[in-house]
């Protein structure tokens, strides 16, 4: 930055416009508003239905017909999108995850319901990956020797994409980190006559420690044998975030997202500075956590921290965050 053309103390006193309220308003040079929020939101079976999430304080799996309430609320909120996820009860799980290709899954139940009580008044995003659809937890295929195959699994997820694009998604985002999914997903998706079906697409996702209590919230926490580093990218780089990006950008995603987010707010920077296309970040389920318990702790103000947080992606170069704490913070925001 040139801040050569700034004078000197006592000239300069930068504090000068912070010494008030309406001037701090007016320097303001980051906003939050609901509509860069994203509510993820889990999927359970039944009617009727609210279940807690234990590691997750204040989120719970809802029945498909209570996850249309929870978005026509998202809506009221001003909030413009949802991201869902199911818990696939576990005798509909299986080594291929054929179930994340069952049009009547519970994804494609819940797209329904929300467009049919919401119509065009919000977006609706679904995720593409097979780990709430499996027995063994993996995100993919898995082989004799338990790596996950990638070409295989490509397969598979473009018919899932297929599935939900026609149960009604608007934004089909995949979690998954195979290599060569969004040519494949966006070229079923043209010739599907899906044109304005979007792709966000998790293209620098992290095997990071963080996923702990979303695991707990889709059943897959305790299926999960080993890892997920064969596939999710190593903490420790940054020059390949930016390869992963320009990957996806040249297969057709219109959108990317960085995740975890507050770990990785410089990898959204540098996708921001190098990329023209809109970046997300996901505020992944162990930050939602870790706010929770240094609430609880009495280590921090709930309310600030969420605010604090959040204007942080916005300041980052981040177009709308993924966050559980979506509903709390557009009601803040709406005053
Ligand atoms: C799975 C998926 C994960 C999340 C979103 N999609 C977990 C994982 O990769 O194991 C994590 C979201 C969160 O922690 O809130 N494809």
């Amino acid at each position: 930055m040139n801040t050569s053309h700034s004078a000197s103390y006592p000239a300069t006193r930068l504090r000068r416009s912070r010494s008030a309220g309406w001037s701090r308003a007016l320097h303001r040079e980051t906003v939050l508003t609901p509509a860069d929020l994203i509510w993820p939101l889990f999927v359970t079976g039944g009617k009727g239905v609210e279940e807690p999430v234990g590691s997750l304080p204040g989120v719970s799996r809802w029945s498909v017909d209570l996850v249309a309430e929870r978005t026509k609320e998202a809506m009221a909120l001003g909030i413009p999108c949802v991201a869902l996820f199911p818990n696939t009860p576990h005798d509909r799980r299986s080594e291929d995850g054929a179930e994340a290709v069952n049009p009547d899954n519970l994804m494609c139940q819940a797209i329904r319901a929300i467009k049919q009580a919401c119509g065009e008044g919000i977006g609706v995003l679904t995720d593409v990956a097979l780990d709430p659809y499996t027995s063994h937890g993996q995100d993919g295929l898995v082989d004799q020797a338990g790596r996950v195959v990638n070409d295989d699994t490509v397969a598979v997820l473009v018919d899932q994409a297929l599935n939900q694009a026609r149960a009604g998604a608007d934004i089909i985002a995949p979690s998954d980190m195979m290599d060569g999914r969004i040519g494949a997903i966006r070229a079923a998706l043209e010739s599907g006559g899906h044109h304005d079906v979007q792709i966000m697409s998790y293209a620098a996702k992290y095997a990071s420690a963080f996923y702990g209590p979303f695991r707990d919230a889709v059943g897959s926490g305790g299926l999960l044998k080993g890892d997920k580093k064969g596939y999710q990218m190593d903490p420790a780089n940054a020059l390949e975030a930016c390869r992963e990006v320009a990957l996806d950008i040249a297969e057709g995603a219109d959108s990317v997202m960085v995740k975890p987010g507050l770990p990785y707010l410089d990898i959204v920077a540098q996708v921001k500075a190098r990329f023209d296309v809109p970046v997300f970040a996901y505020q992944v389920s162990g930050e939602y956590a870790m706010i929770e318990a240094a609430a609880a702790a009495g280590a921090g103000d709930r309310d600030a921290l969420v605010m604090e947080t959040l204007l942080a992606f916005k300041r980052a170069g981040c177009s709308g965050v993924l966050t559980y704490h979506a509903p709390l913070a557009a009601r803040l925001l709406n005053g």
